[in-house]
């Protein structure tokens, strides 16, 4: 469905360069949630431009539903925009029923990996632009593999999120 590899974005100004993002390479396939996750600056609000087709990069192919995005224009890229991506704003708890429903996918972008663990099949953990783990999200939480994604979660706040008897996700104390 949504296919990035080697995907590059430098923010350039006249004495640097940042990349923002390095090599990235996200495959989310048909009804897939997958979230993105990491602290600060890792790149996540980059990735998102790039998916949402509102931002432009410097390395890399982008795939949306088998169309080469990065050749087409600004006319076809706004209706591929319209047809095919949609952007929801933190009411998250809905969101499964979507997924079992009209069976669509989700990039998934919070650097709360407590939240992103209920709601992902699979998460992608960014670190300065470049994929530090990923893997189903029972497994990087359970027993992630990379010292980086250790700390994150050894530093994941306090809330956590759960089920209510309707099955819809609440935030619940402690844990
Ligand atoms: N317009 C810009 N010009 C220069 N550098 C930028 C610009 N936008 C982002 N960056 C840099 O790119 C990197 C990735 O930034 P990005 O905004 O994607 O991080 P983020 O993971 O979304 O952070 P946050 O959790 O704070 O939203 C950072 O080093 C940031 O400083
Ligand atoms: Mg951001």
């Amino acid at each position: 469905m949504l296919k990035m590899t080697g995907i590059c974005k430098a923010y350039r100004t006249e004495v640097l360069e940042i990349f923002a993002l390095r090599d990235l390479s996200i495959h989310v396939r048909e009804s897939e949630f997958i979230a993105v996750t990491g602290p600060s600056g890792c790149g996540k609000t980059a990735f998102l431009m790039i998916a949402g087709m509102l931002d432009s990069f410097n390395e890399g192919e982008y795939e949306l539903d088998g169309v080469n995005v990065y050749r087409m224009n600004d006319r076809e890229r706004s209706w591929l925009r319209n047809e095919k991506i949609g952007f929801v704003f933190q009411s998250f708890n809905l969101l499964n029923d979507l997924k079992h429903d009209l069976g669509v996918s989700m990039v998934f972008i919070s650097h709360d990996l407590a939240v992103v663990r209920y709601i992902a099949d699979s998460i992608v953990v960014l670190r300065h632009g470049v994929v530090a783990e990923t893997g189903s999200a029972e497994s990087v939480y359970n027993d992630p593999q990379a010292e980086y994604t250790k700390k994150l979660l050894a530093a994941a706040p306090g809330p956590r999120l759960g089920r209510d008897p309707t099955n819809s996700l609440v935030f619940q104390r402690g844990g």
